[in-house]
């Protein structure tokens, strides 16, 4: 057996320190579990990012993987594949109806770059206006895009064409969507702000002031998208007053852990997007291609929007046994849970507890991204550890 203190050491030798680790060595995962390479085991209430939205090795989705492995491992999108047909068309299928082409690449960051890209070919227009408070990637047009504490900083010189408004305050907005505007783009749920929502009344406003002015309206729904708020998409759902935009972002859980990004986009956007103008080498191959399948159809098989749904309510109803716990936001499995103190220490105690969680940049916000399979007797587990860290037990 590896030893905690010896694969410490050697990622730390050989991996560049980007990353501020728990001391887990995770060696193998089964539902919301993790599985230490000491024997331990963790409730995972954080998904490696938000990312197990199926749990950890779904079993349909491991037999899909293992499958396509053994047909082919990849080929661009020079060539027609079943595998990759039948993901565009089951996605396609979920989307708001007005949402009918998807295109496919690796990660979050990447689809919110073709999504501005897309904006502007379609409009003819260089702006794009985004968020305090959203975070949209690391690359240099998403990170230019990402108003959120040092990020944008960290991308400089930050690349034109973006502009500022304030998250719920359509004034703002409005103050700066001129006729140079391409695109506003926005997280539905601010995740890593603290999971901030705005009023229904904000998206719809959004929605109506874009097709006054000709602008794209674009959600990242890398965080909310397949399923994690209990509908398949927070656009077209009831926190949006159902405001559909013309294009969504996808990746996290959309593969259940194999790298992959997808933009959903309306037919009028499509029909402005020509050969050569997108690109990619590694989008749409079919090992991913077969992930997103499997997903979708593990998601569907075992009713888990109706899981979230259900599992969410249970979770607050708990959550209000717990002082400590002034404030819930959020909305299925993206949550916030806002403390009167700063949250670190609790996610440190949880740790300890063997549960994972995470925080965000609001140090009184713990942030909770469990994958869709999440039981009432784990929120138990969940809400056990919870009073005995704040006890201090
Ligand atoms: C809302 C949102 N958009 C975009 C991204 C970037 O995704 P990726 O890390 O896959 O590039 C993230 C990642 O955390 C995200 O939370």
């Amino acid at each position: 057996m590896v030893t905690l203190d010896e694969t410490t050491a050697t990622e730390e030798q050989y991996q560049l320190a980007t990353y501020k680790k728990m001391p887990v060595v995770a060696e193998r995962g089964e539902g919301v579990w993790i599985y230490a390479s000491d024997g331990e085991r963790y409730l995972d209430l954080y998904g490696g990012h938000a990312v197990a939205g199926t749990g950890h090795c779904h079993p349909h989705v491991v037999k899909a993987i293992r499958e396509q492995t053994e047909k082919l491992l990849f080929y661009s999108n020079l060539v027609y594949s079943e595998t990759r047909a039948r993901a565009a068309e089951k996605l396609v299928s979920i989307a708001p109806p007005s949402l009918t082409k998807a295109f496919f690449c690796n990660s979050g960051t990447e689809a919110n770059e073709n999504a501005m890209r897309m904006a502007r070919m379609a409009t003819g227009r260089g702006q794009i206006v985004t968020f305090s408070g959203g975070f949209h990637g690391r690359t240099a047009d998403a990170i230019s895009a990402t108003f959120l504490g040092k990020y944008r900083e960290i991308g400089q010189p930050n690349v034109p064409g973006h502009l500022r408004a304030e998250f719920g305050d359509i004034d703002s907005v409005r103050a700066v969507a001129d006729d140079s505007v391409a695109a506003i783009m926005l997280e539905p749920i601010q995740s890593m702000a603290g999971v901030c929502m705005a009023e229904p009344s904000f998206y719809r406003q959004v929605r109506e002031l874009c097709d006054e002015r000709g602008i794209v309206l674009i959600y990242d729904e890398v965080q909310t998208g397949v399923g994690r708020t209990g509908e398949w998409f927070f656009a077209g759902g009831e926190p949006s007053d159902r405001v559909v935009p013309d294009i969504i972002t996808l990746a996290k859980s959309l593969g259940s852990g194999i790298p992959v990004g997808a933009c959903l986009v309306s037919e009028k956007i499509a029909s402005h997007i020509k050969e050569n103008d997108l690109g990619t080498t590694f989008g749409g191959g079919m090992v991913a291609m077969a992930a997103v399948t499997a997903t979708l159809e593990a998601i569907e098989n075992d009713r888990m929007l109706e899981n979230v749904r259900g599992v969410e309510s249970y979770l607050r109803e708990r959550l209000r046994e717990i002082k400590q716990v002034v404030n819930v936001r959020g909305r299925g499995f993206l949550l916030g849970l806002e403390f009167a103190d700063k949250a670190k220490p609790i996610h440190e105690g949880l740790l300890e507890r063997k549960i994972i969680t995470g925080t965000s940049s609001d140090p009184s916000v713990l942030r909770l991204l469990p994958p869709l399979c999440l039981k009432e007797s784990d929120v138990d587990v969940f809400v056990e550890a919870l009073t005995q860290a704040l006890r201090g037990e």
